[in-house]
């Protein structure tokens, strides 16, 4: 079985799975998205959610509150569906081809993730009884990133006769909605406004202009036959249509390529010359050419992406396939981040939320951390929007990172289970203190990181209150969205502790070196440092000793369990069956949160604890939300515990291609797929980020022969291969590292054999 190659026949006439198949085969390269519709288009009675999109790009809409009180979020960004270029329809003798009449003898559709691209494979009979094979390639470029190609070529089989492409170029499309489903959008509006449609050298050109947010997109189209042909372009108001007809002899194959530029004015200050200037070095490459590019560079991602697993090839495609995903959602400049679903779909409208922080950079620090400072880089670019948030919730210093957003204003219309989040200050300082922690790159930290970490440090003090010698963190919501507004969650104080912490140290540090423009800049005293220490150190977290837990929060363990017995499995999940404050009444978690907290901060409490609260919370966890398992999975395997850990890892490795929480058409789950890495590298892998270097603690799930994996660390490359008995680390280049394997320091030369501790290898 070939791990990159993710196969499935295809013709269906389930509406819901080809909905499915439209996410799973979307093209995307973190600039732009497209999802997979059929390039024919549906009979009428199909839903279809049809799709491009460009990562950062968004318009405002209205988000109406039954009740306007102060601060309460009344206009939410969303991205935009913004142009159709997807559309071709194939006539053969004046017959138009479509799956859903005459015979499909074969119709698969493949994502080859070496290659970079998806492809459509048909055999079709006409109701005349014309058979033609039909392959569309479609790629989303990665080495010019407004580039998407579809690559259609017919090959008449038993016919010689007339063949007819008409190629659209839509201006007038529309975001999809549905009011029953709370993560999508619930009306309909236009977003987005053609402005001008015309054709220059044989490109179309649509400029289109958003309705609120005053951006502006062109979308440039160019469509190549491989043969002589008579062309027609018509140009209406809001869209082109290109008709190019030929001959085709019996077993001839005609190859038609279409290529689509898509700029915004985000990025680009002339967008329309630009969209020419790239259509027309596109188009001066051949298809072959750019291929070859797209797989160069993925040959360079894989080789220090790739984690193989040995003895399960479904399970290694699947690994394969998130993080591929992550590959194709994550954005590659300052303007945009990752949205929880990528750029897949419009579940979520394209936000961006602590996702990114604690689920996917974990995975790009180790493999591409360049990456991982684009991001923080646009968290750092947001700041401002940040401080302003923070007054308009009442405070007077620090800054509040909206819990949901694109351009950086807070979108959450559901202050309980949105802005009252305020652990995402706590997760985007810990993904800056471990950028620093992988990297070692003062100046970035200098220049730009510490200013995040002072100003969500100055928050916490900001929020909290010392209270009998205790620091108090209330009304916040953890990251259990089953349970709102609660005072002192352990999650939000345990990160916030570090927050603190750390914010301390970097002052001093930058002190030392004589690096204190930020701290200058920002007019931090030396005062607040004393009371970000002091707060830190009296940081409260609560502990229950009986029960030897850490309680969720102060009130989490006097309310009722949840009756878990007499849930009918169709009310899962709760969220969409029964009211929040019945939800919030319980004992019940959405997700990984007490137990999150012990994965990323270990040390703060003892084995024991961690032990206790695992078992304690597993029994009221529904894992609701995608970000739940792969958690579990990683603390049943620092708890030794690894047939769990195992089946946790399982289900969130194959969450999106085996549908299983039953909205993948609405797009992927980027947070889930780097948590599966995660569950292998930093759960079976035991990996830890510490201060004093990388720590190992590997174990071997019973049902596999080995599995290795690469990081990066400070100027060097470690290659780990854990099989049979023994873990092995090499050092591929750079310099000599300490790394602590089972607690045990030793120098890394050029490699080192260490025998897997027995009682981790046994299930
Ligand atoms: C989860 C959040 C998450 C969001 C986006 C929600 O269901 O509860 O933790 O950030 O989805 O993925």
């Amino acid at each position: 079985m070939n791990k990159y190659l993710f196969e499935i026949n295809d013709f269906s006439t389930d509406n819901d799975e080809l909905m499915l198949h439209e996410t799973l085969f979307h093209n995307a390269n973190g600039y732009l998205g497209v999802r997979s519709n059929y390039e024919e288009g549906y009979p009428e009675n199909y839903n279809s959610i049809r799709g491009m999109y460009i990562n950062g790009f968004y318009d405002f809409a209205e988000m109406k509150q039954a009740e306007k009180l102060y601060g309460f979020v009344e206009e939410k960004q969303t991205m935009v569906n913004i142009v159709d270029t997807q559309g071709i329809k194939l006539f053969i003798d004046g017959e138009e081809f479509s799956l859903f009449q005459g015979n499909v003898l074969k119709s698969s559709r493949t994502l080859d993730m070496r290659k970079g691209i998806t492809k459509r494979t048909i055999l079709w009979r006409s109701p005349n009884n014309r058979e033609v094979e039909i392959v569309i390639t479609r790629m989303a470029s990665f080495t010019m990133l407004p580039l998407f190609t579809i690559d259609y070529q017919v090959t008449a089989k038993n016919f010689s006769g007339e063949v007819k492409f008409v190629s659209t170029h839509i201006g007038n499309v529309q975001n999809y909605f549905n009011p029953d489903d709370p993560r999508v959008a619930a009306k309909s509006f236009k977003h987005i406004h053609v402005e001008k449609v015309d054709v220059q050298e044989g490109v179309s050109i649509i400029s289109s202009k958003t309705s609120k947010s005053d951006l502006q997109v062109w979308s440039a189209v160019k469509n190549i036959l491989s043969k002589e042909a008579s062309v027609q372009q018509h140009v209406h108001s809001h869209s082109i249509e290109c008709e190019i007809t030929t001959d085709i002899d019996q077993d001839e194959t005609v190859s038609f390529s279409k290529y689509t530029i898509l700029c915004d004015s985000i990025r680009y200050e002339n967008g329309r010359d630009k969209a020419l200037e790239l259509m027309n070095e596109a188009t001066n490459k051949t298809f072959a050419g750019l291929y070859e590019e797209q797989e160069d560079f993925l040959t360079h991602y894989w080789e220090n992406a790739s984690v193989d697993v040995d003895g399960d090839d479904e399970l290694s495609m699947a690994i394969y396939y998130n993080l591929y995903q992550l590959l194709q959602s994550v954005g590659k400049d300052r303007f945009s981040n990752v949205a929880a679903k990528g750029l897949s779909g419009e579940g979520y409208e394209g936000h961006y939320f602590w996702d990114t922080e604690m689920y996917i950079q974990p995975f790009f620090l180790l493999t591409q951390p360049d990456i991982v400072k684009n991001l923080i880089e646009y968290r750092y670019n947001i700041l401002d929007f940040a401080r302003e948030h923070a007054k308009i919730m009442g405070h007077t210093k620090g800054a509040l990172y909206p819990w949901r957003t694109i351009m950086g204003k807070e979108c959450s219309g559901y202050y309980p289970s949105g802005s009252a989040q305020y652990h995402i200050n706590g997760d985007i300082a810990y993904s800056v203190i471990n950028y620093y922690l992988v990297t070692k790159d003062l100046d970035f930290i200098a220049n730009k990181g510490v200013e995040i970490l002072f100003e969500t440090a100055r928050l916490w003090i900001d929020t909290g209150h010392f209270h009998e010698g205790k620091f108090m963190i209330h009304n916040v919501t953890g990251p259990d969205e089953y349970t709102c507004v609660v005072n002192n969650n352990y999650y939000t104080n345990a990160l916030a502790q570090h927050n603190l912490k750390w914010a301390v140290k970097f002052y001093e540090l930058l002190e030392a070196e004589n690096l204190t423009s930020v701290i200058e800049k920002i007019g931090l005293k030396r005062s607040e440092i004393e009371t970000f220490k002091q707060a830190a150190e009296q940081m409260y977290l609560p502990y229950n000793e009986e029960m030897d837990i850490n309680p969720q929060d102060d009130s989490f363990l006097s309310k009722k369990v949840w009756d878990f017995e007499n849930t009918p499995k169709d009310k899962y999940p709760l969220l969409l069956h029964y009211h929040p404050l019945h939800l919030y009444r319980h004992q019940v978690c959405k997700q990984a949160d007490t137990v999150l907290a012990h994965f990323i901060l270990e040390d703060a409490q003892s084995l024991s604890t961690i032990e206790n609260s695992f078992a304690y919370y597993e029994k009221i966890t529904t894992h609701d939300s995608s970000l739940s398992t792969c958690i579990y999975s990683i603390v049943a395997s620092k708890l030794k515990q690894y047939d769990k850990a195992y089946e946790y890892f399982g289900e969130s490795a194959k969450l999106d291609l085996f549908n299983t929480h039953k909205n993948t058409k609405d797009g992927i789950h980027t947070a889930n797929m780097g948590g599966n890495y995660m569950a292998i590298v930093y759960g079976f892998g035991g990996l830890r980020i510490k201060e004093d270097g990388l720590h190992f603690a590997p174990a071997l799930p019973e049902k596999w022969t080995g599995y290795n994996f690469k990081v990066r660390f400070e100027d060097s490359t470690i290659f780990v291969k854990v099989e049979g008995g023994n873990c092995t680390f090499s050092l591929q280049n750079g310099s000599n590292k300490s790394i602590y394997v089972y607690g045990k320091s030793y120098d890394l030369k050029d490699s080192l054999i260490i025998p897997l501790e027995e009682k981790s290898n046994v299930l």
